[in-house]
């Protein structure tokens, strides 16, 4: 028995932005975007086009910085508390740091300290807000325009949380591969990384079902073949939008099933070594499917699907794609010592996410000792 749900209306095209006016349909909205600073001038842009045909916003959420933090988002609510009027939706433009921020300011209301509450104690969630979100994303990608989670870091303490809620499913997704054409090199491949590590951590998951799969398997396949070819050809609009739709189908595989293994891994070397989540999570990718190939038939199945029928040659493929991309599969690349790996990898599978994970440990660490 299985079951897959996603509720978020999902509109997918070059384009597709130019229909936000409709589907805000006059409602009083938060606008949340980077600094234009962060953008590289484009954000600006974007924003005018979004007041074009929406009005202006009841208030501006712009203090959005890489991985969302407590520090950031208790200022981010308190500009969303000041709206003159009250918001009727929040309009999220931008990467995952954007949509997730725009999570926690549905959740919270403009008062942060409820949504720090709920994450350090898990308790009184049924408190949280909930209002709507259209998430329209600039990166591809994190795929939160369709989960119903938000990373929140809270670098002071050297801590990760995921806001979780049904209700933080975005009320609609504007997926428009032109938003991406002006994405630098390094955040192209780093965020195409992260689509493909949640695709391959749907796969090797306790939580896969035939249509989470599926998705994933054509996903990662996509990213496989069209990263390195975009990343040689940063305007070319046909490979970003493979790229854009990669993304979404690995969102919507993983909204399913949650992340896994790489995951769990990474949040390690992005609060310690400042590691982009893109590489944090994908740079272990061909050490954890060796660790998994042979566990399960479905999810070998699926891995046979996407790398050929031998898995240990599949596995040297996805290293030399690493690689080429410029991203070593060696946690010592990152920051991480010798003698600090296997005690993360132990911590990693005993966290959250390690726990999807349908691998075996003994594997893993053959492989890290090999
Ligand atoms: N909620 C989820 O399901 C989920 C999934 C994966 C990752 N995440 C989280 O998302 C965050 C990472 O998001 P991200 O990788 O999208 O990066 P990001 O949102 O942090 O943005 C990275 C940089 O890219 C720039 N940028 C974004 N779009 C651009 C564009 N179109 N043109 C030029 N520059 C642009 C930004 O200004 C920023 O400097 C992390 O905090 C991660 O934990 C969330
Ligand atoms: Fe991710």
């Amino acid at each position: 028995m299985w079951r897959y749900r996603n509720p978020v209306d999902v509109k997918f095209g070059a384009g597709v932005f130019e229909t936000l006016g409709k589907v805000l349909a006059g409602r009083a909205y938060c606008l949340v975007t980077y600094d234009d600073a962060n953008g590289g001038g484009v954000f600006a842009e974007f924003a005018r086009r979004v007041v074009a045909q929406a009005g202006a916003p009841a208030v501006t959420v712009s203090n959005i910085g890489p991985n969302p933090d407590f520090t950031g988002l208790t200022q981010s609510c308190q500009t969303y508390a000041s709206s003159a009027r009250p918001v009727e939706a929040i309009v999220a433009l931008g990467g995952g740091s954007v949509m997730d921020a725009a999570k926690v300011l549905a959740a919270a209301r403009g008062d942060f300290e409820t949504v720090r509450r709920h994450l350090e104690t898990g308790k009184d969630g049924d408190a949280l807000g909930r209002t709507p979100i259209i998430a329209i994303p600039t990166t591809a990608g994190t795929g939160s325009e369709v989960t119903s989670w938000a990373t929140v870091w809270d670098t002071g303490a050297m801590k990760k949380y995921s806001l979780a809620r049904e209700s933080l499913y975005p009320e609609a997704a504007l997926v428009d591969p032109l938003l991406t054409l002006g994405l630098p090199r390094a955040i192209t491949i780093s965020t195409g990384l992260d689509a493909l590590s949640h695709a391959l951590e749907s796969t090797w998951n306790v939580n896969a079902n035939p249509v989470s799969s599926s998705l994933a398997e054509v996903a990662a396949r996509e990213v496989i073949e069209a990263l390195p070819l975009l990343a040689d050809d940063l305007t070319n609009e046909a490979l970003r939008t493979r790229l854009a739709r990669a993304s979404l189908f690995a969102g919507l595989a993983f909204s399913n099933t949650r992340t896994a293994l790489a995951h769990s891994l990474s949040y390690h070397l992005t609060l310690h070594h400042g590691v982009p989540h893109g590489i944090a999570c994908s740079f272990s990718l061909p050490m954890v499917m060796r660790a998994v190939a042979g566990c399960d038939a479905a999810c070998d199945a699926s891995l046979r699907r996407i790398f050929g029928d031998d898995l240990v040659a599949g596995a040297a493929c996805l290293e030399t794609f690493l690689k080429k991309l410029g991203i070593s599969p060696d946690a010592t690349a990152h920051g991480i010592a010798a003698r600090d790996w296997s005690r993360l990898v132990d911590d990693a599978l005993a966290g959250d996410r390690g726990r999807n994970f349908i691998g075996r440990r003994e594997a893993l660490l053959a492989e890290m000792a090999a």
